[in-house]
């Protein structure tokens, strides 16, 4: 089996991704990390800071490639994959794409001002994405799930019942 979680920033994927894995005794997968191997750089932000989005998206769409034919696995992506259709065709190539969402308002909460993350410096311009974006998560997956107001573990029970009922 072959989980893709989708969605915004924020929206608990790389917290829920590992608690699924071990449950149902799959790998987990953090396509961010495997973009910053893929580079010469330590981090997304460096990524985005000196060579700047379009050599981001381009690692994202590689490292995509990479994970078309990957099974036994929960995958937690980028909020930014939505915009590609060429990477969301790797990941649904034998996936179950599950998205997670939560209110902007949510977002902004768990979001540490103290830690920059890219796309996030303007709440203006954040808000903006999310509305962009926030139809294309629904449209991709096949399941959908809200963590606001839900624990780590809550989503991931969820997530576990629905994929076994598939
Ligand atoms: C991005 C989301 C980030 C990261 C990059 C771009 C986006 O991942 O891939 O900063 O475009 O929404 P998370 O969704 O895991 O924060």
């Amino acid at each position: 089996m072959k989980i893709v979680l989708i969605g915004f920033m924020a929206t608990g994927k790389s917290s829920v991704a590992p608690v699924v894995a071990g449950r149902l005794g799959l790998d987990v997968i953090e396509m961010d990390d495997l973009i910053v191997e893929k580079s010469n750089a330590e981090s997304i932000m460096e990524i985005f800071e000196t060579d700047g989005e379009a050599a981001f998206r381009e690692l994202e769409r590689a490292v995509g490639k990479d994970l078309q034919h990957r099974d036994n696995v929960v995958i937690s992506t980028g909020g930014g994959v939505v915009m590609d259709k060429t990477i969301m065709g790797y990941l649904a190539d034998g996936g179950v794409l599950i998205e997670l969402s939560a209110p902007f308002e949510t977002l902004i909460k768990r979001i540490s001002p103290d830690i920059p993350r890219p796309l996030f410096a303007d709440v203006e311009q954040a808000k903006a994405l999310y509305k962009l974006r926030r139809p294309l998560y629904s449209k991709y997956a096949a399941i959908h799930i809200s963590t606001d107001d839900k624990s780590i573990d809550d989503v991931a029970q969820e997530i576990v019942k629905q994929v076994q009922n598939l």
